[in-house]
């Protein structure tokens, strides 16, 4: 039923995720504040979708569940995702942070926001490689929980997805080399890389054969490139970082591999980066083993 009242493009589609998400938000936990929440459950639910349009539905799962155990079931899906990538985990943490000690007024409503999302379609969306790269779910939700000033000082006006469709269509329909290096020093929350992928699928071409490279200054931007760069389905080859490119490029390079030997090296000594109390530690992969 969900998938067949999903809008038909992926990208009105985006919109009302975000709309909805941003409309639940405001009117039930009051103007932007906890937005790295209301953006973190979003992304820890986009990251559990199926990875193909006829998966399994785990919305019966999800859609019954109260705060706590929404909570529980997010924890597990970055536990996932730590197994997974955990250097893309370590650059997404803006986005789960809180989960490790969450007030109860951090996790109040939390699962009626999560069955909003479902509801929408969140998942229908993400599953779906044509739907997900149609337009950027996670930036479209910042962009409505950030005022204009905010956002003036730091320049941060996304994209629209019809503008970089088209710078996309300009720069990728011609043949790269597999191995090339995508690089965005000021990503935003990825809107270029969207399109250069989306590009790169309608030509035949393979986006996870190439190097990514994702930089913000702000951390939770840069976080929704690690959470984006799964999303676009990119591959394995991605780097994401926070820092300012455009001064100092050389301490970044020094930065992200100095937190790709540590994130690695975490990871073995604590597989399960949160624990959990009402749901298996590792959601929806539960057989994925720690590593
Ligand atoms: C106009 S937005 C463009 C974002 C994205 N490239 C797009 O097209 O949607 C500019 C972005 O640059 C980031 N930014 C500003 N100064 C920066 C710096 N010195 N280093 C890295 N990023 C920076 C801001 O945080 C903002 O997200």
């Amino acid at each position: 039923m969900r998938r067949a009242m999903a809008p038909e493009s992926g990208r009105d589609h985006a919109h009302a995720i975000a709309e909805a998400a941003h409309a639940w938000w405001t009117s039930n936990r009051g103007g932007s504040s906890d937005r790295a929440i209301a953006v973190g459950t979003l992304a820890a639910l986009a990251l559990c979708a199926p990875s193909r349009p006829d998966g399994p539905d785990y919305g019966p799962l999800l859609l019954p569940l109260d705060d706590e155990q929404l909570v529980d079931t997010l924890r597990a899906g970055w536990n996932s995702f730590w197994t997974y990538d955990p250097d893309l985990t370590e650059a997404a943490r803006p986005l789960h942070d809180w989960l490790s000690h969450p007030t109860d007024n951090a996790i109040r409503g939390l699962a009626e926001y999560a069955r909003i999302l479902l509801r929408a379609g969140l998942l229908e969306y993400c599953s779906d490689t044509a739907r997900a790269e149609a337009d950027d779910v996670l930036g479209l939700l910042i962009t409505r929980m950030r005022s204009y000033s905010e956002r003036q000082s730091t320049g941060e006006f996304f994209t629209p997805a019809v503008v970089t469709n088209f710078m996309g269509d300009t720069l990728f329909s011609a043949d790269r080399k597999p191995g090339d290096l995508f690089l965005e020093p000021a990503a935003g929350t990825g809107a270029m890389a969207r399109s250069a992928a989306a590009t790169m699928r309608f030509f035949g071409t393979d986006p996870a054969l190439y190097h990514w490279w994702l930089n913000d200054l702000d951390p939770l931007n840069a976080a929704c490139c690690a959470v984006n760069a799964q999303l676009w389905r990119l591959g394995r080859q991605v780097t994401v970082s926070c820092g300012d490119a455009l001064n100092h490029p050389r301490l970044l390079e020094q930065a992200v591999r100095e937190r790709a030997e540590r994130a690695t090296s975490k990871q073995k000594a604590r597989p399960v980066l949160y624990p959990t109390t009402t749901r298996p530690p590792f959601w929806p992969w539960n057989f994925v083993p720690p590593s």
